[in-house]
């Protein structure tokens, strides 16, 4: 690993300077992620599938801050068969487009989730996306709130966004509204050899 960016990128808080460190990091984020044991896109992807009808896995997936789409390819792993990505990081956008499992990829320059686009799944995953150090914790309620009637988020919340107030309450909010059915909330390995742990969950919209 040239450079521990796995630390590094949960000391950048400013928005510009964490896109530039996601660009700077997407030719080696692959290799830096598997060697680490990196657990929480299977997790969700087999989640997500374990509350949905055999008939519900081919409606596009909405894959928020898709990164260099290994997010994608456990989807794809999992039997999900049209996934997009978005993300703000050009450099990422450009990995994740080589690996050819996206039939779509949207840049999302002001980092804000676009309530047009999000509106348009039934499904969104956010694979390590809301977190310190990624997506801030408003994306949270911007997606869910976006949803249609009986669409999805499924996400990953690990220990930094647990252990931060903001995220934290803000998590609280989107699960404790009326809006919301929790079908599914396991804690679990996030990055294994770093001993990081993320909790999962899948949110319905009613
Ligand atoms: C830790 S990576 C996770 C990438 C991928 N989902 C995975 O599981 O490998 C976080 C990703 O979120 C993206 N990101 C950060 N802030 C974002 C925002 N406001 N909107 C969309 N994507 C964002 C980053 O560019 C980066 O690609």
């Amino acid at each position: 690993m040239s450079e521990n960016y796995l630390e590094k990128i949960y000391g950048v808080d400013d928005a510009d300077k964490q896109r530039d460190v996601y660009d700077q990091w997407a030719a080696s984020y692959d290799a830096d992620l598997t060697d680490a044991d990196y657990e929480t896109p299977g997790r969700i992807a087999r989640a997500l599938k374990s509350v949905l009808r055999d008939s519900e896995m081919s409606a596009p997936v909405l894959d928020f801050g898709c990164g260099t789409g290994l997010s994608g390819l456990a989807l794809t792993d999992a039997g999900f068969t049209r996934i997009h990505g978005a993300d703000v990081s050009e450099g990422m956008l450009r990995e994740a487009e080589a690996k050819q499992v996206y039939e779509k990829l949207t840049a999302l320059p002001t980092g804000n989730p676009d309530p047009g686009l999000v509106s348009r799944y039934r499904l969104v995953t956010a694979m390590g996306a809301i977190s310190p150090g990624a997506a801030p914790a408003s994306c949270l309620p911007a997606i869910f709130m976006a949803l249609p009637s009986g669409g999805r988020v499924a996400l990953s919340f690990n220990d930094r966004a647990q252990a931060d107030e903001e995220y934290s309450r803000t998590l609280e909010r989107v699960t404790d509204s009326s809006e919301a059915v929790v079908e599914l909330d396991e804690d679990g390995p996030h990055v294994r050899s770093a001993g990081s742990t993320a909790r999962v969950l899948v949110i319905r919209r009613r």
